[in-house]
């Protein structure tokens, strides 16, 4: 089988206003044709206005979360039906953020998957320790307990990626070793073919947490990495596009 093709997605968290939509439109014009598939997952307010901006062009656009029902009285919340009527295609689920700012568990991260599913949207979903975990010897175990727990049995023959992201990596640039990095990919492989058999090997397994123009190239061309989650260096059209140049 064919390695996964690979894919960086920058996640753009609570940033971002309509002016955003310029940077948006530099990273789309400065792919070319690289080897990777990209996407960017603005706030869900920018979504709409931006897959209009970048339609027909390669960058895909995606959400950074979406509810486990289709629809209902959930004050707030955003559906992935409502997430792919305004263009998205992929959409981030669990991310550590929602995991511990939201008490998010692995079940509702798996509802989450087959609701984004059911919208024919495809999963991100993310997994990660925290550095007490680590500390603990508890790294792997934690990660692919949420591998388990989070990706549910309706996404055998889909589209979707996973994204290890240490908890204690993102936003602090910090990063694991290559090697650590290595080892929990491979792990997560490992777990993703138990589940899902020749099927879990095409997957990208992304890494996130602190992947900058600096880093990118190692980390990407490490073993089992499959593409990136980019958290703050995707803001800038210029960092990003220099992270998906490294693919
Ligand atoms: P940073 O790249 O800012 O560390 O964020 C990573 C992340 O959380 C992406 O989802």
């Amino acid at each position: 089988m064919t390695a996964p093709t690979p894919l960086i997605a920058g996640n753009w968290k609570m940033n971002g206003t309509s002016a955003s939509l310029a940077e948006a439109q530099a990273i789309a014009e400065g792919v070319g044709d690289c080897p990777a598939r990209v996407a960017i997952c603005p706030p869900s307010i920018l979504i709409h206005r931006m897959a209009q901006a970048l339609a027909g062009g390669k960058v895909l656009v995606g959400g950074q979360d979406a509810h486990w029902d289709d629809a209902g009285a959930f004050t707030g919340d955003i559906s992935g039906e409502m997430l792919a009527d305004a263009g998205a295609k992929l959409v981030i689920l669990g991310h550590s953020e929602r995991r511990e700012g939201y008490r998010e568990t692995d079940e509702v991260v798996a509802n989450k998957a087959r609701a984004a599913l059911r919208a024919g949207l495809e999963p991100i979903v993310c997994v990660g320790e925290t550095l007490e975990q680590r500390k603990a010897g508890r790294a792997l175990e934690v990660v692919t307990g949420q591998v388990r727990g989070s990706l549910p049995a309706e996404l055998a023959g889909q589209t979707f990626s996973v994204a290890y992201e240490p908890v204690w990596a993102i936003g602090t640039g910090l990063t694991p070793t290559t090697p650590e990095i290595e080892e929990v990919h491979r792990a997560i492989r490992a777990t993703l073919v138990e589940l899902f058999g020749e099927h879990g090997k095409s997957a990208p397994i992304l890494y996130g947490g602190s992947v900058k123009p600096g880093n990118a190239a190692e980390i990407l061309h490490a073993d089992e990495v499959g593409g990136a989650l980019v958290g703050g260096a995707s803001l800038k059209a210029a960092d990003f596009l220099a992270i998906v140049r490294a693919v």
